[in-house]
């Protein structure tokens, strides 16, 4: 085996950000980008020689160049063998259990997550590391610093294998195999769900059992979603939607939120909803649930899990921890209390739930942002906690619905929202948030409308297992009473900045727990303008999205 060395320069890398490199496919095109990135990772990475690499991704465009590109790169880099999805097909969950269950030593996963894919949209590379999980913050840093200085990169001159046939091949004297994207993540389900339970839910479809519409939106969980749902559990052909996945989402955004699927949305809330509809992203990690003409945040999912995970078999022996990110409501932290357990709270993105996992301190996890998951891997899981809804909902035989406000009414009710102002130009972003905080000394006791602000201040984290400092993760305003709006800049953002504004109001099992949101929120919605000058320093006058 000869392996070439082709000479390059340091390139834009990224500041490590919530999940790896995120750009427009044609500046991954260019010649020596992702062949850099590769390379600076491979240049951190200790330990490759005789060493497994797991290779997948959301099988967006651009998606089967860079594996067959990573596949060469790996075989110069010393890796004895690399496992790859079929059609280069692996789900990020689904990426995170290959890496732990072969016991390798990391994984390339290719994905933009919930972006629009296609020649002019967007592409990602993320390096996950051993345990499944995203690689900690000390590892996206050297990664980075790597990209600043890199003046070259390996390879071996080998064809293109053939992505779509399971079996194994030689490249350069590295083993690669090519794996079934679908049946160790399957059998994994399977060791933590009642599947004849709610196979027994599901069975008489239409005709007087439990229906589900789930929309994989054109991207990663068709396959998962088509094995497990129609074939495992016995739900009617026709219950995966979008089922197929395509390398431009069929022009969708493949993002599972009101706005990005909102055919599910209208569905569940016409005459014709199913018992349960659910949605996941383009790379499998997050989901959306929306029960017959009940629609549950994220966060109240992320609650109403955990409250009643017990009664799957894979949690029977109850919940070590919880956690949720800090922009997430404050739903879980009932919960946590109700079960005398500790609720964390980390900063946003699934990388800082890792260690909790890892230590043994958490069992559930969960951000607002539409991911759910618990300690069976590392990554957030979309099927996963479709499942778990399912297995909850055939042991309770009750409607989401029902289920809702019964845990409102035990447990008070977090009304919640998030407003994202997408593509604001970067400076004017910075300024917003620079001056919001300078103005922290001035806000305590000062009453807009009816809320007066108890504290505010810059979120920091300390990792309570290895005593890292995460600082500026987002900047909170606390209300007296218990409400709370938080101002963040999003970290995985394409274009210019996003200011994401969280608002949150909870109401005691005592208030009113049958409102509509944007009543609820609406004080706080003015609130979060006249504090922070949104209009003034961006423009704008309305989100542009709002979940
Ligand atoms: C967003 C979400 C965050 C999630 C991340 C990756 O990050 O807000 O919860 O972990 O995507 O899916 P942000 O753009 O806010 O930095
Ligand atoms: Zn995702």
């Amino acid at each position: 085996m000869t392996i070439r060395t082709v000479a390059t320069t340091p390139f834009d890398g990224q500041k490590p950000g919530t999940s790896g490199l995120r750009k427009k496919v044609k500046v991954f095109e260019q010649p020596n980008y992702s062949e850099n990135f590769v390379q600076s990772v491979f240049d951190v990475v200790e330990g490759m020689d005789g060493a497994t690499l797991v290779i997948g991704g959301d099988g967006r465009y651009h998606n089967r160049a860079v594996i067959q590109q990573a596949i060469r790169m790996a075989a110069a880099n010393g890796f004895a063998r690399v496992l790859v999805g079929q059609g280069g097909i692996l789900s990020t969950p689904a990426a995170s259990n290959v890496i732990r269950q072969y016991g390798a030593i990391g994984g390339l996963v290719l994905s933009a997550s919930h972006n629009p894919g296609g020649p002019d949209e967007d592409f990602g590379i993320k390096y996950n590391v051993a345990n499944g999980g995203p690689a900690p913050e000390k590892i996206t840093d050297a990664i980075y610093a790597r990209t600043t200085e890199i003046d070259r990169w390996l390879t071996v001159d080998a064809p293109d294998i053939d992505l779509d046939t399971i079996g194994t091949t030689n490249v350069g004297g590295m083993v690669v195999e090519v794996i079934d994207s679908v049946a160790d993540y399957a059998a994994l389900m399977e060791t933590l769900f009642d599947f004849d339970a709610i196979r027994a839910m599901a069975k008489g479809g239409a005709a007087g059992g439990f229906t589900l519409a789930f929309d994989a939106m054109s991207a990663v969980t068709g396959p998962y979603a088509h094995e497990i749902f129609e074939k495992r559990l016995g739900f009617a052909p026709g219950t995966v939607r979008n089922g197929t996945p395509l390398e431009d989402f069929g022009h969708h955004h493949p993002d599972p939120n009101l706005v990005h699927a909102k055919d599910l949305y209208d569905l569940m809330m016409s005459d014709a909803a199913p018992d349960f509809g659910a949605a996941s992203d383009g790379d499998g990690d997050r989901n959306l649930i929306i029960g017959r003409g009940r629609f549950i945040t994220p966060s109240d999912s992320l609650a109403m899990l955990a409250a009643n995970a017990h009664m799957a078999k894979g949690y029977a022996g109850g919940l070590k921890g919880i956690a949720r990110s800090m922009p997430t409501s404050a739903a879980a932290d009932r919960v946590a209390d109700a079960l005398g357990i500790t609720c964390y709270e980390t900063p946003t993105g699934w990388k800082f739930f890792g260690n909790l996992l890892d230590a043994g301190m958490a069992t559930i996890c969960g951000e607002e942002s539409a991911g759910t998951g618990s300690d069976h891997v590392r990554e957030k899981d979309g099927v996963w906690a479709v499942l778990l809804w399912l297995n909850i909902l055939a042991v309770r035989r009750i409607s989401v619905d029902a289920l809702a406000r019964d845990h409102w009414a035990r447990f008070g009710r977090n009304y919640y929202a998030r407003h994202d102002y997408e593509a604001i130009e970067t400076d004017k972003a910075n300024t917003l948030m620079a001056a919001l905080q300078a103005s922290f000394a001035d806000l305590p006791h000062q009453a807009i409308g009816g809320l007066v602000i108890a504290e505010a201040d810059s979120f920091s984290y300390t990792d309570p297992v290895d005593g890292s400092v995460s600082s500026n993760q987002g900047l909170r305003i606390l209300f007296e009473g218990g409400s709370r709006i938080v101002f963040r800049l999003s970290g995985t953002g394409t274009q210019g900045a996003t200011l994401r504004v969280y608002l949150e109001r909870y109401e005691d099992r005592n208030g009113k727990l049958d409102a509509e949101t944007p009543n609820m929120l609406a004080d706080l919605v003015a609130a979060a303008d006249v504090i922070a000058g949104i209009q003034r320093h961006t423009g704008r006058t309305a989100p542009d999205v709002i979940t």
